[in-house]
């Protein structure tokens, strides 16, 4: 492979986050600003592995294993420095200079071709005006929505439409029906097996779905009687993909930030019903259940969102999916929580029996947060009188927890299930391998063999790799020797950088050259006893240790000349010299 240009892997260093590639190997549990693990280096029973997502570097303090993102690549999974560089990159969707794009990457721009080329989004929308057109004409279609309770205002504000009950009625707004490509790939057609085209949606309520930039990317059709299915959606297509979109988001976004929060429900007419009665921050998954990428999404736009379920069993069952697939996403900060309506309502019924008022009350009063939905389901399952049951809800918390990150939620949920099931706390914690934080104290604590004062140079170094920012304050002095060398070259690397670049970035930009002894070790240095000072403290001590470094250099000069003047002689420029120095 051809040389991987540096501007490539800074900006590479940029985009991934550390943490997330360690995580990927190691379990990281967040510790203050940094995060901690039992070392993947060495073999300890006490995690002393720290990553620092703000340096973008880890660092062991029992076996001194330390370096980036790319160097915890080559020394964890033994790859080479270009595959290291590789594999992250292709984490976050950049590609190396010369490679040849990968067939997933073939896939999505042929798919982007065909999109642009087929013009999908605007046939989707003229099938949108189409089937909304078509609506105004179907008195059976509006007696069906207004029988559902829902104004013209609210079936306009969602695009509501109606599919005409006939087998090719798209054939009136697009000439060339019988062989447009376009409308196979949106989904709007289907082709049968002798070759006939057919409308796929026929006699149905329109949904048209948008995603979150307003394009519209699919339909769901409802039947206005009782045939099957009950709703009918697009197929997934190049524009659609099922397990990513919420139906109303798009509609809601508003609303949502107005609210504080979002409800999530199961189905197009909940969405569409509840707007109708005034409550605007609900969306739906569209018959899926919930995956972690509408979480994802979701906790993005609000601090808390509430699952609405039915409160039969299969409500629970589908409240218990989107749990499992948010806790690895919770944060301290986000709530969800979970609300089950009482037997044989939804939320469309719900609201239209009760209006909106009641339904709000039934959110703040009757909904429950994650920590409470997540112990009772587990409590349900077993037998609380025994301790084989109580062991078994132990047993099946532990894998839950494990994965949610947030440390006070954890916390919260290991001591309410320390409560639930009669032990202390720490016996529980002991149980589920978690161990009490060391005092930083007894951190640096540990013996290790006793260290020379950081030399002046170093103390300079550690001052530059902790606040870059300050490169543009740092006058060095002129000269050749090594480590002030070393200095210069990381000046002249963050006097490069757009912004001040992480101690990741500093580390890789030295790597191969005579600087990166003195930068790593310095480095380590840094996380394993950086004092804490303020950028302007911290650009003091620098001045000052460069006038120590100046007078050092001063010195270390009239030793020399004064040497050399016994020795051979000085010549007149070195005498000038020898004077101006002895006059400080
Ligand atoms: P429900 O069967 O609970 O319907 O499906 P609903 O939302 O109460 O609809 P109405 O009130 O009878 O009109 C919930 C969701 O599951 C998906 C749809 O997304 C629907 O909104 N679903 C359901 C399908 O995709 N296909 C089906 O046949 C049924
Ligand atoms: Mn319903």
């Amino acid at each position: 492979m051809a040389l991987i240009p540096d501007s490539f892997i800074q900006d590479l260093l940029n985009r991934v986050d550390i943490v997330d590639v360690v995580e990927r190997y190691v379990p990281l549990k967040k510790a203050g600003q940094n995060y901690q693990a039992c070392c993947p280096f060495h073999s300890e029973k006490t995690p002393s592995f720290t990553v620092s997502p703000i340096k973008q570097f880890y660092h062991c303090f029992g076996c001194g294993a330390h370096g980036t993102a790319i160097s915890f690549l080559m020394e964890h999974s033994g790859m080479s420095f270009p595959d290291a560089v590789k594999d992250l990159a292709s984490g976050v969707g950049m590609r190396l200079p010369s490679e040849e794009p990968t067939p997933a990457d073939r896939k999505a721009a042929q798919q982007k071709a065909m999109v642009e080329a087929l013009d999908l989004p605007a046939v989707m929308q003229l099938a949108t005006r189409f089937y909304r057109s078509q609506l105004k004409s179907s008195t059976r279609a509006i007696n069906y929505l207004k029988k559902r309770g829902l104004t013209g205002e609210v079936a306009a504000r969602f695009g509501l439409g109606y599919a005409p009950d006939a087998w090719q009625s798209l054939e009136s707004i697009f000439t060339d029906y019988p062989k447009n490509p376009a409308l196979l790939e949106s989904g709007l057609v289907i082709d049968n097996d002798s070759g006939r085209r057919y409308d796929r949606f026929r006699d149905r309520i329109m949904f048209p779905i948008v995603n979150q930039r307003g394009a519209i990317i699919g339909f769901g059709g409802r039947v206005l009687d009782s045939g099957e299915p009950k709703y009918l959606n697009s197929p997934e297509t190049v524009l659609f993909e099922k397990g990513r979109e919420l139906y109303g988001l798009y509609q809601a976004r508003q609303a949502i930030r107005d609210a504080g929060k979002v409800i999530v429900v199961e189905g197009y007419m909940d969405v569409v019903s509840l707007a109708q009665f005034g409550v605007n921050y609900a969306v739906a998954t569209l018959g899926t259940s919930t995956t972690p990428t509408h979480v994802q999404k979701l906790l993005r736009q609000t601090d808390r969102v509430v699952f609405c379920f039915d409160g039969d069993n299969a409500g629970r069952k589908a409240a218990w999916r989107a749990l499992e697939n948010a806790l690895p996403f919770m944060q301290d900060g986000k709530a969800l929580d979970f609300l089950f309506l009482p037997q044989d309502e939804d939320p469309d019924s719900y609201v239209r029996h009760f209006g909106k008022d009641r339904f709000e009350q039934l959110l703040s009063e009757d909904s429950v947060p994650l920590t409470g939905f997540l112990l009772s389901e587990l409590a349900s399952r077993v037998d609380m009188q025994s301790d084989s049951g109580r062991a078994s809800l132990l047993h099946s918390a532990k894998p839950l927890l494990a994965q949610i990150a947030a440390p006070a939620l954890n916390l919260m949920l290991r001591s309410r299930l320390a409560e639930l099931v009669g032990v202390a706390q720490d016996e529980l914690d002991r149980l589920f391998g978690i161990r009490k934080a060391r005092s930083d104290k007894k951190m640096t604590a540990q013996p290790r063999t006793p260290r020379q004062p950081p030399s002046v140079t170093r103390q300079l170094l550690q001052w530059l790799l902790q606040y870059p920012q300050l490169a543009t304050t740092l006058h060095l002095p002129e000269s050749n020797q090594e480590e002030i060398a070393a200095i210069s070259a990381v000046r002249q690397f963050c006097l490069d950088c757009d912004s001040a670049p992480s101690l990741g970035q500093i580390m890789e930009s030295v790597r191969g050259t005579p600087a990166e002894q003195l930068v790593r070790q310095t480095a380590r240095l840094l996380l394993e006893e950086a004092p804490v000072l303020s950028e302007e403290e911290a650009a003091q001590e620098m001045a000052s240790l460069v006038e120590r470094l100046q007078a050092r250099l001063r010195s270390d000069q009239l030793e020399y000349l004064q040497r050399k003047a016994q020795q051979s002689g000085l010549t007149d420029e070195e005498k000038m010299q020898m004077l101006e120095l002895l006059k400080r």
